[in-house]
């Protein structure tokens, strides 16, 4: 395993915690979670891909996905903690540097690439060698009731993924008990929103497919669905059904595993109407 460094090569936060396997029956085997670098606070560490480089081809190549996570997630990583040096903001969990800066016009900067390294840290976890197909239990009951049938659920991310006008990310998420298919633009993240979990996404940008796709984002996005969509992390999102027993992430600890980012319910910081409302606009 490779710690992530600091710019001077000094180890940032070596991992610890419990270890939480997502094993896949294709032959390969995603890292435990517990494995992914990333610092509780800033400096943050840019997490490895749970997957080798080649795993993902040839729905996603490995020159994508190296530009993707080396260059494009790493230079979010880069700003990121450029713009928080020395800011008290730096002292704050991810989630909560997303949460305080999503509606102050004067720290769009670190929203965005805030924003940006979360969600793409959560997304690599959407994605496994031999994904695609569907979910079954718990997540195929609510996709049901939520929106009818799997197949209409599918028609409605992958539409959501395909409208997004320019840069974006198509989302699956819980609220409430139910689940709900949202687009947002740019950086912006359903993360910022305190109430909402989010359980898969797909990244729309043009990074994460113009190498290998050019303009066809629907054949890209047709593709992740169907083979690429890690429906075994979708359901670890998911709140527990009986919230005195805490689900696996939140028995996790949260200092020291990177789901401490990916799970919204450590960081219940304010968000206020307004910033539900800037998403809304877009949806
Ligand atoms: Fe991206």
């Amino acid at each position: 395993m490779v710690l992530a460094t600091s710019s001077t090569g000094a180890p940032l936060h070596p991992p610890t915690g419990t270890l939480l396997s997502l094993g896949h029956p294709g032959g390969g085997r995603l890292a435990p979670m517990s494995q992914v670098s990333f610092g509780a606070r800033a400096p943050y560490a840019l997490p490895p891909l749970p997957y080798g480089e080649t795993e993902l081809e040839p729905v996603i190549s490995a020159r994508t996905l190296g530009f993707h996570h080396g260059r494009h997630h790493q230079g979010y990583l880069t700003t990121l903690n450029r713009l928080l040096a020395g800011d008290p903001l730096g002292a704050l969990p991810l989630v909560r540097v997303i949460r305080e800066t999503a509606e102050d016009p004067a720290r769009t900067a670190i929203f965005d690439n805030a924003a940006q390294v979360w969600n793409h840290s959560f997304y690599w976890y959407c994605l496994r060698r031999g994904g695609g197909g569907q979910p079954a239990g718990r997540l195929a009951a609510l996709i049901d009731r939520s929106f009818g049938s799997f197949a209409a659920f599918q028609q409605r991310f992958a539409a959501a993924a395909m409208s997004q006008f320019g840069s974006g990310w198509a989302w699956l998420c819980e609220e409430g008990g139910r689940l709900l298919v949202l687009r947002t633009a740019n950086a912006e993240t359903p993360i910022a929103f305190a109430g909402i979990n989010p359980l898969l996404t797909i990244d729309v940008w043009e990074h994460a497919y113009y190498l290998d796709y050019q303009n066809r984002r629907a054949d890209h996005v047709n593709a992740v669905i169907g083979q690429l969509l890690n429906w075994q992390f979708a359901e670890l999102n998911l709140p527990p059904e009986n919230p005195a027993q805490p689900a696996m992430v939140a028995a996790l600890p949260q200092t020291a595993s990177p789901l401490a980012y990916f799970d919204p319910r450590v960081s219940p910081g304010a968000t206020t109407g307004s910033y539900l409302s800037r998403l809304a606009r877009r949806l």
